[in-house]
């Protein structure tokens, strides 16, 4: 028996909405940012529907250790570390697995090359992160044509140029993002000027493929989406977006509960009226967050049923009401669709006071990992 609490991610639905993106953006090339184990969808397997149905042309990731894990399931698409490097990173194994790295100054940029030589390597790519208004990594826009001279110089090759957004989803603040997209414009052109063609000048999120077709550059980078969310409720749905995950469990408990009882811990929720209660096995060790107690729903057969008091770490209790047909064993659905009725990921964001990447997540290992259509 495997544990019935199951992420199920929808390949199909990833291969689609890439699908879709491809389409808005027309000969671009697309990096599907899986990350975070594919923003929780489960890495290996997105990357390898990516490289097999071809829906993508690059995989983004924030580790070395992620980017390694996808060579070691024998992913060979081109893979860009999109965080920088820092001086505690294997560049050595990173470069040995053919990572492509980011760079965002003179240390990151000659710890590469040092690399690259002791590794005997010739012709390594890197790609120049330069920040254009997110404040968080990357050269000054000023001091990118010296730095990409200094990597030039070493022997590295400037194979991109890049940077990000941090409001491109929301139209209020669009005047913020074409500004960053007029920097980032001319910070191209003065690199260039510098060093010659760089082939890939890169800056579009999900947000800019969505609002921006100023910000596309020579590749898009999608993450968000390609799972099925929009990354702000404010952003224009401009391409049709399926959610790639349903989340399942199973009821293991059911039981009469009599008006002015209390349910969990703290006694937050007393019953209104007689009514039945069903158990079933998920909670915040399974990232089912606390957060969503007495304000989270699930669907049983179509319909939908609300969280009763607080959840509890590895169990949650839901209001089933005065009479039910609800049975152990029936299904629950956390995330996903049932019946007329869907739960989104953006959903239990809202109640949660947060964002559907958190909470995909968020899910733990202890949650039975499956995939559809199945793994090969
Ligand atoms: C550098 C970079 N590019 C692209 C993305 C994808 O962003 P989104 O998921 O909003 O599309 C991220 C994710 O945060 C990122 O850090």
């Amino acid at each position: 028996m495997t544990y019935p609490t199951t992420a199920t991610t929808l390949l199909d639905a990833v291969e689609a909405n890439l699908r879709g993106v491809r389409a808005r953006v027309g000969d671009r090339l697309v990096l599907a940012a899986v990350k975070a184990d594919a923003y929780g969808h489960g890495a290996v397997a997105v990357a390898s529907m990516i490289e097999r149905t071809g829906a993508a042309d690059w995989l983004g990731v924030a580790t070395v250790g992620e980017g390694l894990e996808l060579r070691g399931a024998g992913v060979r698409l081109p893979i860009l570390k999109l965080s920088p490097v820092r001086e505690d990173d294997d560049v050595e194994a990173a470069l040995a697995a053919d990572l492509t790295l980011s760079v965002v100054d003179d240390a990151s940029a000659d710890q590469v090359a040092a690399a690259m030589r002791r590794l005997g390597l010739s012709d390594v790519a890197v790609h120049l992160k330069v920040d254009t208004g997110m404040r968080r990594v990357g050269v000054e826009p000023e001091d990118a044509p010296a730095l990409a001279g200094r990597i030039a110089a070493s022997g590295l090759r400037l194979q991109g140029l890049f940077s990000h957004l941090p409001i491109s989803d929301n139209p209020a603040g669009a005047a913020f993002t074409r500004e960053q997209i007029e920097r980032f414009a001319g910070t191209a052109a003065a690199v260039e000027d510098a060093v010659g063609p760089v082939e890939l000048k890169h800056l579009a999120n999900s947000g800019a493929v969505l609002g921006h077709p100023a910000a596309w550059f020579d590749l898009v980078r999608p993450g968000i989406m390609i799972y099925g969310s929009l990354p702000d409720p404010e952003a224009e749905p401009t391409v049709p977006l399926r959610p790639a995950l349903q989340w399942r469990t199973a009821v293991t408990f059911v039981k009469r509960v009599e008006a002015g009882e209390t349910v969990s811990y703290g006694r937050t929720w007393t019953a209104p009226r007689d009514t039945w209660i069903a158990t079933i096995p998920v909670g915040y060790g399974d990232g089912y967050s606390r957060l969503l107690s007495n304000r989270g729903r699930v669907l049983i057969g179509g319909r939908s049923h609300p969280i009763a008091g607080r959840v509890c770490m590895d169990q949650t209790m839901v209001d089933l009401g005065p009479e039910t047909s609800v049975r152990v064993g029936d299904e629950v659905v956390l995330v996903g669709r049932s019946g007329e009725e869907e739960i989104t990921a953006t959903e239990l964001a809202d109640l949660m006071g947060t964002i559907p990447y958190e909470v995909t997540c968020l899910i733990t290992p202890r949650v039975t990992r499956d995939y559809l259509p199945a793994l090969a």
